[in-house]
Parts: C-alpha cells; sequence; structure tokens
C-alpha cells in the first residue's frame, strides 16, 4: 500500500482499512460483537454474534512490517473496568510496561486515557504470546482479547483498571520502535525531575505520552471547554477572531516585527493583545466578544514567561462595573468548582491598591497567611537612630513587618548574612534591619536600633505588629514603593519558609481602585498603569493625573490571573489621558488614529478582561511551571526545542524582503 494512497484519500479511512488489513485467518472462534455491547454496557451482551464482525487483526505481522496498516479499535485502555468483563475488545496503543513472569508475559498498554494490563494466553494463544514476548517498550500495538478480572493476588488498587486484565489472542505490531529512546515514559511523578528539561522539550513527542503531563494537556481542554460553554451558552459571547499581523501600539513590552515584502520597509508587529480590536467590536455592536487569543511579548524571559502565550480575552458593552465583576467572578467560581472542586466565595473579597500595598506592600497579595506590615514611621519620627532618622527626613517611610515566633527560627547571622537578608537585598534594600522580642520582653538587634527606643516607643512598636516574646520584627525603611517592595517580598519568603501557607486555602480577590498612573523615575513621566485605555474614575475627573482608574486584578494565592477595566469610550478624555503619559496628538493620530475616530462613530461605553489561560491552566493543574501545560512551549532562551526557532533563512528570503545580504 503506497503513502500516496495516504496522502490523497486522507478521509477516507474507513475504505482504506479494507485494503490494508488482510483477513485474519479462519480460526474455530467467532469474533464477537465489541461494540454493540460497550455501548449497552451490559456485560451479558458479549455472546449475541456481531452481524458484521469487525475486521480481525493481521496475525502475521512480521511479514508485512513495511506496510501501513490501520485498525478500528472498540474501546480505549483507561475506560475498562469489571462491568466490561466477558467482553471481547481490540485496544491500539503503546507498550508502557513489558515483564516477564515465569512462563506468562504482562504488559502494561497505553493510550491517551490511560493504562490497561493485558496478559497472555501460552497455551492457547502461542502466536499472541510469542509475539508480545518480543515487544519493546513504546511500540505501537493492537490487541484484541477478553476482558477478565484479575487474579486476587495481582489486583492493584492504585491502578483506575486495576482489577481487570485483557487475555490477549491476537496481537498486531503497528509500529516498532527503531531507535534508542532518550528517557523513559514513566507514570512515576519524579520523571520530571530526572529528565532535564531541554530533553524532555526537544522530545516532547514522549514527553507529552506521560501521563503527568497528558493529564495537564487534557485538563487545559477541560478548562477552555468549560469556559466557551460559559461564555456561549449561558452568557451570549461571540468568538471572533482579531489579526496576527498587526502594527505595533503601546502596551509597554518589545514587540515581535514581521518584515513586509509588498511594503518594503515596513513591519507587521505580533499583537501583545487583541485591546484595541476588541474595542472597535464594541463600538461595532458586537456586545459580548471573547477569544482564546495568542499574544506575543519580545520580552527577557522569566521563569514564568512565554514569547507567546494565550490570554482569554473579553469585551463587553453596556457593562457597569459591578456586573462585569459579578459575570468574571462567577465564571472563575465555577471553573474551580468544575475542574477542581474547590469552592470559592461568593462575593470574592475585595481590596484597593491602596489597601493591598499598604497591608501586604503588593497589588497582588496572598492573603493565605496574615503577616500584615504596619507603618512604623510616626514611631520613629524624632528617633536617634540615624538610619531611620535620616529616611524619615527625605521623605521616606518605615514599614514593619511582624513574624510571629520568627526569634528563633532566623538566627542573627542568617539575618545579616543569610537567606533572608538575600532576599532583602534582591528586592533592593540596603540592609535588613531586625529587632527580635525575647522571653523576658526585652529586645536584641541592631545594637543602636535597640537603644535608639525608650519605653514608650518600645511599647508602641509592640503593640503596632501585636508583638510578644519570640516574635522577630524586620524593618524596611527608604521611599514607599521599595519598602513596600522588600517587604511584600520578605512576607512572601518567610511565610513559604515558616511553613504559613495554609495549602488547603484558596485565596482569590480582586484588586479594584488602582491608580491610573505611576511615575517612571528613569523616564520622568507618568506612565498608564494598566494601559492608556483604561478610564479614570469618574469621581477624580478634577485631577486625573491622580486619578483612579475603574481597573480590577483577580488575583488567586498571589498570583494575577486575570486584569481588565472599563474603557474610555469618549475622544476628549482618551485626548487628554494620552497627554498625560506623554502621546502628543500628532503620536496618537499617527499610532491610533483609528482608535480615536472610532470614538467618535458611536462608541459605545464598554469594558473587559484578559486572563492569563497559560497560568490559570498551570494553577488548576498544579503544575510548578506554564511549560507543563503548553503543548510546545519555548524554551528559557525562546527558542522552539524542536523545531529549532528561531533559524537562519535563505539569502533569497532576506532579498525577498528587501534586506540587505552580503
Ligand atoms: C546586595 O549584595 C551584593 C553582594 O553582597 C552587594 O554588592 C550589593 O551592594 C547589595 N545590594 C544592596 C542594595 O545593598
Ligand atoms: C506603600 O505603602 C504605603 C502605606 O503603607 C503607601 O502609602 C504607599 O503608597 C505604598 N507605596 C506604593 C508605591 O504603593
Ligand atoms: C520606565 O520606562 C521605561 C521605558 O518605557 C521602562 O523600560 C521601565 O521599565 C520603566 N520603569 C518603571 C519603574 O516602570
Amino acid at each position: 500500500m503506497s503513502l500516496l494512497l495516504l496522502r490523497t484519500l486522507p478521509l477516507s479511512l474507513p475504505l482504506f482499512r479494507s485494503f490494508i488489513l488482510k483477513p485474519f485467518p479462519k480460526t474455530t472462534r467467532t469474533l464477537f460483537s465489541v461494540s454493540s455491547a460497550s455501548t449497552t454496557g451490559s456485560s451479558e451482551t458479549h455472546n449475541i454474534p456481531n452481524p458484521k464482525p469487525p475486521q480481525p487483526l493481521n496475525k502475521n505481522s512480521n511479514s508485512n512490517s513495511n506496510s501501513l496498516q490501520w485498525v478500528t479499535r472498540t474501546s480505549f485502555c483507561g475506560h475498562l473496568s469489571t462491568e466490561d468483563l466477558g467482553k471481547r475488545v481490540r485496544l491500539c496503543g503503546w507498550v508502557a510496561l513489558h515483564r516477564l513472569h515465569g512462563s506468562l508475559t504482562f504488559l502494561n498498554l497505553r493510550d491517551h486515557t490511560g493504562l490497561v494490563q493485558v496478559t497472555t494466553l501460552p497455551d492457547e494463544f502461542p502466536e499472541a504470546h510469542s509475539t508480545i514476548n518480543d515487544l519493546r517498550l513504546e511500540y505501537v500495538i493492537a490487541v484484541e482479547g477478553v476482558v477478565r478480572s484479575r487474579p486476587s493476588d495481582s489486583v492493584n488498587k492504585k491502578m483506575k483498571t486495576g482489577f481487570i486484565e485483557v487475555a490477549a489472542e491476537h496481537v498486531q505490531v503497528l509500529n516498532a520502535v527503531k531507535s534508542k529512546l532518550p528517557f523513559l515514559v514513566t507514570t512515576a511523578d519524579d520523571a520530571k525531575d530526572s529528565v532535564k528539561e531541554e530533553i524532555r522539550l526537544r522530545y516532547r513527542c514522549l514527553d507529552l505520552r506521560r501521563q503527568q503531563m497528558n493529564s495537564n494537556i487534557m485538563l487545559r481542554h477541560k478548562v477552555v471547554k468549560f469556559i466557551r460553554r460559559y461564555l456561549e451558552d449561558m452568557h451570549q459571547f461571540v468568538e471572533i477572531e482579531t489579526p496576527i499581523l498587526s502594527r505595533s501600539t503601546p502596551e509597554g513590552a518589545r514587540d515581535y516585527l514581521v518584515p513586509s515584502r509588498v511594503q518594503p520597509g515596513t513591519f507587521y508587529a505580533l499583537p501583545q493583545s487583541p485591546q484595541l480590536f476588541k474595542q472597535m467590536l464594541m463600538v461595532s455592536g458586537y456586545d459580548r466578544y471573547y477569544q482564546i487569543a495568542r499574544c506575543f511579548r519580545d520580552e527577557d524571559l522569566r521563569a514564568d514567561r512565554q514569547p507567546e502565550f494565550t490570554q482569554l480575552d473579553m469585551e463587553m458593552a453596556f457593562t457597569p462595573l459591578e456586573d462585569m465583576l459579578k459575570l468574571n467572578e462567577d465564571l472563575i467560581r465555577k471553573v474551580f468548582l468544575d475542574i477542581k472542586g474547590v469552592q470559592l466565595p461568593n462575593p470574592f473579597p475585595r481590596l484597593t491598591y491602596a489597601e493591598a500595598m499598604s497591608r501586604y506592600g503588593s497589588d497582588r497579595p496572598d492573603i493565605r497567611f496574615d503577616l500584615e506590615l504596619k507603618d512604623v514611621s510616626d514611631i520613629f519620627s524624632d528617633s536617634p537612630f540615624r538610619v531611620f532618622a535620616d529616611a524619615l527626613k527625605s521623605g521616606g517611610i518605615i514599614k514593619m513587618l511582624c513574624v510571629p515566633s520568627g526569634a528563633k527560627s532566623y538566627s542573627n547571622t542568617a539575618l545579616k548574612k543569610g537567606d533572608i537578608y538575600n532576599e532583602a537585598n534582591k528586592s533592593g534594600a540596603k540592609g535588613l534591619p531586625f529587632l527580635k522580642v525575647l522571653d523576658d520582653g526585652g529586645l536584641e538587634g541592631i545594637p543602636a536600633l535597640v537603644s535608639s527606643l525608650d519605653p514608650t516607643n518600645k511599647d508602641q512598636l509592640l503593640r503596632r505588629g501585636s508583638a510578644g516574646p519570640g516574635d522577630l520584627l524586620l524593618f524596611a525603611v527608604g521611599q514607599h514603593a521599595s519598602v513596600n517592595k522588600t517587604l511584600d517580598r520578605l512576607r512572601v519568603f518567610v511565610a513559604h519558609e515558616l511553613g504559613l501557607v495554609d495549602h488547603s486555602r484558596h485565596s482569590i480577590l480582586w484588586v479594584t481602585d488602582f491608580p491610573m498612573f505611576e511615575w517612571n523615575e528613569s523616564e520622568q513621566r507618568l506612565e498608564a498603569l494598566h494601559h492608556p485605555f483604561t478610564a479614570p474614575n469618574p469621581e477624580d475627573m478634577n485631577d486625573l493625573a491622580s486619578a483612579r482608574a475603574l481597573a480590577y486584578d483577580m488575583v488567586y494565592n498571589g498570583v494575577e490571573i486575570g486584569g481588565g477595566s472599563l474603557r474610555i469610550f469618549k475622544r476628549d478624555v482618551q485626548q487628554k489621558v494620552l497627554e498625560i503619559v506623554g502621546i502628543s496628538q500628532e503620536q496618537a493620530e499617527a499610532k491610533f488614529g483609528y482608535l480615536l475616530e472610532a470614538l467618535d462613530m458611536g462608541a459605545p461605553p464598554h469594558g473587559g478582561i484578559a486572563y492569563g489561560l497559560d497560568r490559570l491552566v498551570m494553577l488548576l493543574a498544579g503544575a510548578n511551571s506554564i511549560r507543563d501545560v503548553i503543548a510546545f512551549p519555548k524554551t528559557t532562551t525562546a527558542q522552539c526545542a524542536l523545531t529549532r526557532a528561531p533559524s537562519e533563512v535563505d539569502t533569497q528570503q532576506l532579498k525577498d524582503l528587501s534586506f540587505q545580504t552580503h
């Protein structure tokens, strides 16, 4: 059978099959109906002869090992159970485990649904027995046989199909493995760690066969399917695709550029998000848009970043803030319940940005643990301790993190040069001032700091931190932003190190009322905290520069999983905001004149949100890396380990694009 046929008749497999499968030599056994039994789900139907028996397996697989063969299967490995006892089945899959045991041979057969044990019947079906004996791991085979109970001493309660096995009567090798496998496809959880990620990504086809990866990818599918059903069926959202070849917009990160051949010297940009297109759709009257959108950012890779990533992108017209939040809470609550069986609170707690920053030093606090930060600037306002006094004089603040029972957990040496010190250092802190509350109520720490506190100050300090004997007080001093950053980092570090995170809890919340702008010190200008299309709070219109935005982030266990805002839908407001972030009218006209124009053509009030789908699935799957929930992710050096992209291209291709070549 030629490969040509395969290419020209890809859709006519049934026809094809009849060409390929040679008839199975007559045996004394009748082939029973398998499919009818599986649809009725009854174990008694196996005696009903099938009027049209399935094509039997080709027994003599070796003689035509070069040919391509297609086999119809009747069941899936992972779906078989004691309900199928006595049923004749034909399974297809990979040899996952193979062992000889006395005169018997066992193997585990794996398909995308799971594993099932296959045994041989050496006396009755010697050929199947000998074929199975010769198998190696990851061979692709078809097995026909009868489902039976395992002997009680070989029942495997840990395995979903552990009570049954399939006694093989006919086995056909569909494909052998000719090369040495770079690693074993095991179900062991530690497999991931024992094989370097480079290797896993290079041989992704094997890696994706592993049960762990399989369940991640299937979970991703389930999540997306669930989201689609919810949005489309319950809320009449419409999925609309937006262009991938687009133009550079001011989203903040670096764009991936695609040179145009037809317009030499010009470039498309790959979208960092479909932001402006979805706003266009709102102006066009498609009230409820969503898309599982691929987005691209040419950033330096951090552990949890990918150059291309997937966003669940939504936009709604005529939907006030509360309705927007409610619909999204409802979506995420249902996803968590359906996928993880976790009941999230209703409604989600909310924190304003100011409150989150003040109490946790972060706009995405993990509130599975307390450890709240306290501003203690007032206590040190007249302090003889120079470091603190000077920081306050130059407009800074002093904040404190009280670590319950932390005094014994961290030695003075650790606090001066250990991991916890390094953590403060990494956040940019120049040191890590600390105090320990001793058992007798006295203080220990930097001597000048201890001696700077009179009894009143000391008392105030302990009360502010609800601190008592055995507790540890950590301080950060300096400018507001850096103090918050340092203590946020220390808070999370300490909580994980001291086991203060209750992993059975799920912390989910909205952070709202973000400022519209933040000051960029290096550029000496205001920049939009979300993006410049975010609507300001109507109460703050008189002073736009310090206005709060109608923006909201959804935060799960300290990770931002989604963020959005209501948008500006009037041209004059949009222009004012662009001016504040330093985009002149001419620049605005040139870069997104089409948006400004649209805002003047009947733009409805609208807003939306985008979720990082990779990250959301990672959290739901309990995976450690988003690369474990993406079928073909890029490596940490932004390469594709399979195709070796990016790659050099032909000189001719470059010439076509009017690039200089030499
Ligand atoms: C952090 O530690 C490094 C190495 O000890 C030091 O060079 C650097 O100055 C420290 N950073 C700060 C902000 O003090
Ligand atoms: C840090 O927290 C303080 C209050 O504790 C707050 O006033 C300040 O605005 C925060 N800084 C930033 C950059 O958010
Ligand atoms: C300031 O702006 C520059 C250029 O846009 C950017 O690279 C940098 O990250 C910004 N700094 C802060 C603190 O946001």
